[in-house]
């Protein structure tokens, strides 16, 4: 994956804000002096969110207990989902990790900075309150230059989960975080929209043979070829173990309409067409979530296309704002294609799924 700037500028924010109330929520610029503002209001103990590569997260100080808990108030989040830490050198990974073993030494040689979060034993020093009780801990090394600076100008690493309320599709723009947090948190960096768009892959080295608790850039295919074993998708909540990935366990990513995936491919355009119109005849407003490459083909009440699917990175980029979408333009049912779960689709999958209950119609 090309590594440094990798979130896209766009000058419509303080165009959107003069239509916004302005709460007690900053909008920061991604300035000098506006990164020194963003860090002396994390060192005084406040949230901020920030920009990466992925999605925008809301930090704070991630080894000061009475900040990360304004994490969880303004997010609404339950206290047991562990919060990932981010860092700026690799330096600063012995701050958080207690071990570091050969299997995350390969994977940060080649992968960090970038979209890869590891589980590793935690230090001492990791307030419970950031890894919500447990005795891991998820780090991750952004590949953003915004978020590198201003863990930088911290001094101290960064608790940062996704800047959405609960339950909400993370961020991927300044805007979608006011959408949520306005008048919840200190500010906000202004550092337009972010490349990947989907959350970070999260890679538990705690266990053998290493799980993937959650797919995302960094895919299932290239960590098994830097381990050298067949690393599987599905780690998740473990019956006998407890949770794994405690986030999961929480309902996750949902537009207000329901959600049905129907396939891909001429016959299922033929069968979103058909439920459109059913649906329709009920009365319902129907939403399809298409790609540019078919959106012309069907008729609906919202049609929106999140990308090519030629170029399954784009599906990931405008996944997240089409969900926000809908839920703006009151969709009440979508259909939507799917994508195969190979490299970034199974991420793209994932992050459908889920939001979908299951209800898979192909
Ligand atoms: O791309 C990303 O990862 C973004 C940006 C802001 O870095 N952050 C993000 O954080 O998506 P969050 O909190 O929304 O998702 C973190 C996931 C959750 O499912 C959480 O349960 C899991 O990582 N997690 C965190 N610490 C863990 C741990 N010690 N053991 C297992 N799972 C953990
Ligand atoms: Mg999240």
């Amino acid at each position: 994956m090309e590594k440094g700037n990798e979130c896209s500028t766009h000058g419509g924010l303080q165009q959107m804000n003069k239509h916004l109330s302005s709460g007690s929520t900053r909008v920061i610029p991604s300035t000098e002096t506006g990164l020194q503002q963003a860090s002396e209001l994390i060192r005084s103990g406040e949230t901020v969110a920030f920009p990466t590569e992925t999605v925008y997260g809301l930090g704070a100080n991630a080894l000061d207990a009475q900040a990360v808990n304004k994490i969880f108030q303004a997010k609404g989040r339950p206290g047991d989902n562990p919060l990932i830490i981010h860092i700026c050198s690799r330096e600063q990974l012995s701050l958080v990790a207690s071990e570091v073993p050969d299997e995350a030494v390969k994977l940060i040689d080649e992968f960090w900075p970038g979209p890869l979060t590891l589980i590793l034993p935690k230090q001492p020093g990791v307030p419970l309150e950031t890894t919500g009780g447990l005795q891991t801990v998820a780090v991750r090394f952004p590949a953003h230059p915004i978020a590198i600076e201003l863990i930088k100008m911290c001094g101290v690493p960064l608790a940062a989960p996704s800047a959405n309320r609960s339950g909400k599709p993370s961020p991927t723009s300044a805007g979608h975080v006011l959408e949520d947090l306005q008048g919840r948190i200190a500010g906000v960096i202004d550092g337009g929209f972010c490349k990947v768009g989907v959350e970070s892959s999260v890679l538990d080295l705690t266990v053998s043979p290493p799980a993937l608790l959650r797919p995302g850039a960094v895919t299932a295919e290239q960590i098994s070829a830097v381990l050298g074993v067949n690393i599987m998708a599905g780690g998740g909540v473990s019956n006998q173990d407890g949770p794994k990935a405690p986030g999961m366990k929480y309902a996750h990513y949902a537009p207000n309409g329901e959600l049905y995936l129907v396939g891909h491919g001429q016959a299922e355009v033929e069968t979103i067409k058909q439920l459109v119109r059913q649906d329709q005849a009920k009365g319902f407003k129907v939403g399809v979530l298409a790609t540019a490459e078919t959106a012309g083909l069907y008729e609906a009440d919202v049609i929106l296309a999140c990308g090519r699917r030629d170029q399954l990175d784009t599906i990931a980029q405008g996944l997240y704002p089409a969900l926000r979408e809908f839920d703006k333009l009151g969709a009440q049912r979508i259909y939507a294609e799917t994508y195969p779960t190979e490299g970034i689709g199974l991420a793209i999958m994932n992050r459908l799924t889920k939001p979908a209950g299951g209800k898979r119609l192909g």
